[in-house]
C-alpha cells in the first residue's frame, strides 16, 4: 500500500485555545506576577476536579515530590521504595534528602509497581513508598496502602502523569498522604513548568504551604492585602522557594475550564488506537482493567510482548529501534515509554546495580514504545499513524 502524502506527527503537541493564551495577559496587566490570586484560583479548580481537600501549586512535579517528602519528615538514612521504571526525578528527590532509594520491579502489563515484591524490600529503615501512576494508569493503591499502613509507611504518590486517572472512582493524588502532578508540556494540562501537590491532611497542607514559601507563616499576598504594613511574617521552618507564578497559574486555570473535554478527547483517541491495533499480536497496547480510568498522558505499548524474556530483550530492542527509525522516516515521532532508573549511571554506580536486577524494568526500558497521542491531534494525523503502524513490516 502506498500513502498519498507524508505527514509529520509529533509525539505530543501543546494545544492552547486563544482564550487560554490571552489569560496570561490578566496578571501581566494587573502587575501581580508572583504567587497570588491566580494561583489560588488554579488550586481551587484543581481541588474541585480531583476531589483533593488541599491543592498546593509549586514550580514542578519534581520540587513538589521533594517538598512532600520533606514535609512528611524523611531523614538521611531512611529508605524509600521507588519503582525501577519511572522518570529519574522520582528517585532523585529521595537522594536530595539524603535518604536511600530502594528499587522495586514493575508489572510489565501496567508498567507500575509490582506489589508482589514489596514484602521483600521492606526493612526497619523503610519510611515511605513512592508509587507512580505511570503514563496515566493508576498504581494498584489498595494493596499499596494496606501494606503501608501495616508497616507504618508514608505513601507519596507520583501523579506526574495522573491527570484524569481514577482508581476505583477516586482521582489519583487523593489516595496516599500526598500526591504530586506535573504541568510539563507533555502533560494534559500545562503551565510550561509547574506542579501541584494534593493532600487530604490539614496539618500537612499548612506545612507544605509554608515550605514552598521560604517557611513563611504568612504569604506575600496576605501581607500585601493586610492592614498593618509593619508586619513581618514569622518563619517556623527553613523553607524553599517553590512558588508557582500567577502567569503560569492563569494559563493552568484557563485550561481547567475544559478539563473534562481534554480527558474525554484523550480517551477517545486512545480507544481508536486500541481498536485499530487490536489484531497486532506484536504490539501490546495499554491494558484496560476494571476499576481503573486511564488518563492517557501518553500511549505506551510493549513491542513483541510474547517474546520479552530476559535473554531475548536485546534482540527485540534492535527490532524495536529499527521500527522506530522507520516511523521517524515517514514523519512519525515515537519514544521509549520512559527509562529504567536503576540502569542510569548515578544509580547503577551508587547502588552497584545490574540491568537484570529488575528484569521487567530492563525489558520495558528496551522494548516499550509510546505512539503520538495528544489532545488537539487531528483525525487525519491519527489515521496516518494507524495506517503506518498497521502496514508496518517488522
Ligand atoms: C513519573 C514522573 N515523575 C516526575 C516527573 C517530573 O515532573 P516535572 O518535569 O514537572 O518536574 C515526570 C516528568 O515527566 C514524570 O513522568
Amino acid at each position: 500500500m502506498s500513502f498519498a502524502k507524508h505527514m509529520d506527527v509529533p509525539i505530543a503537541r501543546t494545544s492552547l485555545l486563544e482564550s487560554e493564551v490571552q489569560s496570561v495577559m490578566e496578571p501581566l496587566r494587573s502587575g501581580w506576577l508572583v504567587q497570588g490570586p491566580k494561583v489560588r484560583e488554579f488550586e481551587n479548580k484543581w481541588s474541585e476536579f480531583t476531589g483533593a481537600k488541599h491543592s498546593i501549586a509549586v514550580t514542578s512535579c519534581t520540587t513538589g515530590l521533594h517538598l512532600s517528602l520533606a514535609a512528611l519528615g524523611l531523614q538521611p538514612g531512611d529508605e524509600v521504595i521507588v519503582p525501577a521504571f519511572t522518570w529519574i526525578a522520582t528517585a532523585n528527590v529521595v537522594e536530595h534528602l539524603g535518604a536511600k532509594v530502594v528499587f522495586c520491579d514493575i508489572d510489565l502489563e501496567t508498567f507500575n509497581l509490582d506489589i508482589q515484591q514489596l514484602d521483600s524490600l521492606v526493612t526497619t529503615k523503610t519510611k515511605a513508598i513512592l508509587p507512580v501512576h505511570l503514563f496515566g494508569m493508576a498504581a494498584d493503591m489498595e494493596p499499596i496502602n494496606a501494606f503501608a499502613k501495616y508497616h507504618k509507611l508514608w505513601v507519596a504518590e507520583d501523579a506526574a502523569c495522573g491527570f484524569g486517572s481514577r482508581y476505583k472512582g477516586q482521582h489519583v493524588g487523593t489516595l496516599g498522604h500526598t500526591g504530586v502532578f506535573s504541568f510539563h508540556p507533555r502533560k494534559a494540562i500545562t503551565t510550561g513548568e509547574g506542579g501541584m501537590i494534593t493532600t487530604q491532611d490539614d496539618v500537612l497542607a499548612a506545612k507544605l504551604r509554608r515550605l514552598r514559601d521560604h517557611g513563611a507563616a504568612m504569604s506575600d499576598l496576605q501581607r500585601h492585602l493586610g492592614a498593618r504594613p509593619y508586619l513581618l511574617a514569622d518563619h517556623p521552618d527553613a523553607g524553599y522557594n517553590q512558588r508557582m507564578t500567577d502567569l503560569q497559574a492563569a494559563l493552568g486555570s484557563a485550561q481547567m475550564n475544559r478539563a473534562f473535554d481534554i480527558i474525554q478527547e484523550r480517551r477517545r483517541l486512545a480507544l481508536r488506537y486500541d481498536e485499530a491495533f487490536a489484531k497486532l499480536a506484536w504490539l501490546r497496547t495499554p491494558v484496560h482493567r476494571a476499576g481503573y480510568e486511564h488518563g492517557y498522558q501518553s500511549y505506551p505499548c510493549l513491542f513483541h510482548p510474547e517474546s520479552v524474556k530476559p535473554n531475548a530483550v536485546f534482540r527485540i530492542n534492535e527490532r524495536r529501534n529499527a521500527w522506530m527509525d522507520k516511523l521517524q522516516k515517514v514523519g512519525i515521532s515515537t519514544r521509549p515509554a520512559t527509562h529504567a532508573v536503576h540502569m542510569l549511571t548515578f544509580y547503577r554506580e551508587k547502588y552497584k546495580l545490574r540491568p537484570l536486577d529488575f528484569p521487567n524494568a530492563y525489558a520495558a526500558n528496551h522494548c516499550s514504545i509510546s505512539l503520538p497521542l495528544f489532545h488537539g491531534m487531528t483525525a487525519e494525523e491519527q489515521d496516518y499513524v494507524i495506517e503506518q503502524v498497521v502496514e508496518s513490516t517488522i
